[in-house]
C-alpha cells in the first residue's frame, strides 16, 4: 500500500529515519554513509532510501521546506509505515548573539507562528517538544564527538521572507535560539501519533549579524549534525 506521497511498500522504511529538508541531501547521505541501499521513494523527487549504517537499518528521506510539507511526510511515515523515530537534520538562522555559524542547536521545544496546532480543537495550546530519550542521547553523542552545541527553544516559522524585517526580534525576546520552519509540525505529529521525534539544527545564518554560510560551508556543518544523528540509530 502506498500513500499519495510515498510509494514504498510496507516494511521498506526503517524504524528510524533521518529527515533533511533537501531530497538531494538525503541522496548524498545514502551515497556516503549507508550500505545495501534501496531507494523507496521518488514521488515528487522527494527521494527516500533505506540502508545499513554500521550494520543497523536506517532510512533517510527529504521532507521539503515548511510545516505543511513536513507534516504530510511525517504523518504518512508514522501512521502508514510505522516509523518510530524521526530525526530532522536541518539548517536554522540564529536569533541570539551567542549563537555562531556552524553551531549545533538541539531543539528542546518549538514555538511557532503557525496555526498547525489548531486542528486538534483544544481549548488551549499543545506543547511541541521532542522525545526526551532521543534528546538526551543526542546530547551525549554531541558531547562524545566534542561538538559545540546548544539546547533550547527553536522558532518554527511559516514565513521565510517576512514583510516586517524586525519581526524576529519579538521572538528573540522569548529566548528562542534560532528560526527554522519544520520542527513544530514534526513534534506535534509525533506526539499525537505515538512516535518519537527530534530536531538537530546547524546554524547556517544569523538574523543578528546578517552573516551566512556558503554552500560549501553548509556541507561541512551538515556533516557534524549527521554524525550526531547517526549516533542515535
Ligand atoms: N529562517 C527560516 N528558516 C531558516 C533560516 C532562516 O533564517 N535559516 C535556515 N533555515
Amino acid at each position: 500500500m502506498a500513500t499519495p506521497h510515498i510509494e514504498a511498500k510496507i516494511g521498506e522504511i526503517a524504524e528510524t529515519i533521518l529527515l533533511p529538508g533537501d531530497p538531494l541531501r538525503a541522496k548524498a547521505i545514502a551515497d556516503h554513509y549507508l550500505s545495501d541501499v534501496v531507494q523507496f521513494n521518488h514521488v515528487r523527487n522527494m527521494l527516500g532510501y533505506t540502508g545499513l549504517y554500521k550494520g543497523k537499518r536506517v532510512s533517510v528521506m527529504g521532507t521539503g521546506m515548511g510545516m505543511p510539507s513536513m507534516a504530510i511526510y511525517s504523518y504518512e511515515l508514522i501512521q502508514v509505515y510505522g516509523v518510530k523515530n524521526l530525526i530532522r537534520i536541518g539548517t536554522a538562522g540564529a536569533l541570539q548573539e551567542n549563537l555562531k555559524l556552524h553551531d549545533i542547536v538541539v531543539a528542546q521545544a518549538a514555538s511557532t507562528d503557525s496555526n498547525f496546532g489548531k486542528q486538534y480543537g483544544l481549548d488551549g495550546e499543545i506543547a511541541a517538544i521532542p522525545d526526551f530519550q532521543l534528546l538526551l542521547n543526542a546530547l551525549k553523542e554531541a558531547e562524545a564527538l566534542g561538538l559545540k552545541y546548544h539546547v533550547g527553544t527553536v522558532l518554527s516559522s511559516d514565513v521565510f521572507y517576512h514583510i516586517d524585517k524586525d519581526n524576529w526580534r519579538k521572538w528573540q525576546k522569548t529566548g528562542a535560539l534560532c528560526i527554522e520552519m519544520e520542527a513544530y509540525a514534526l513534534f506535534l505529529n509525533a506526539a499525537y501519533l505515538g512516535a518519537a521525534a527530534l530536531a538537530i539544527n546547524t546554524i547556517s545564518d544569523s538574523l543578528v549579524t546578517g552573516e551566512q554560510l556558503s554552500q560549501e560551508e553548509r556541507q561541512n556543518s551538515y556533516a557534524d549534525i549527521m554524525k550526531v544523528a547517526m549516533g542515535l540509530v
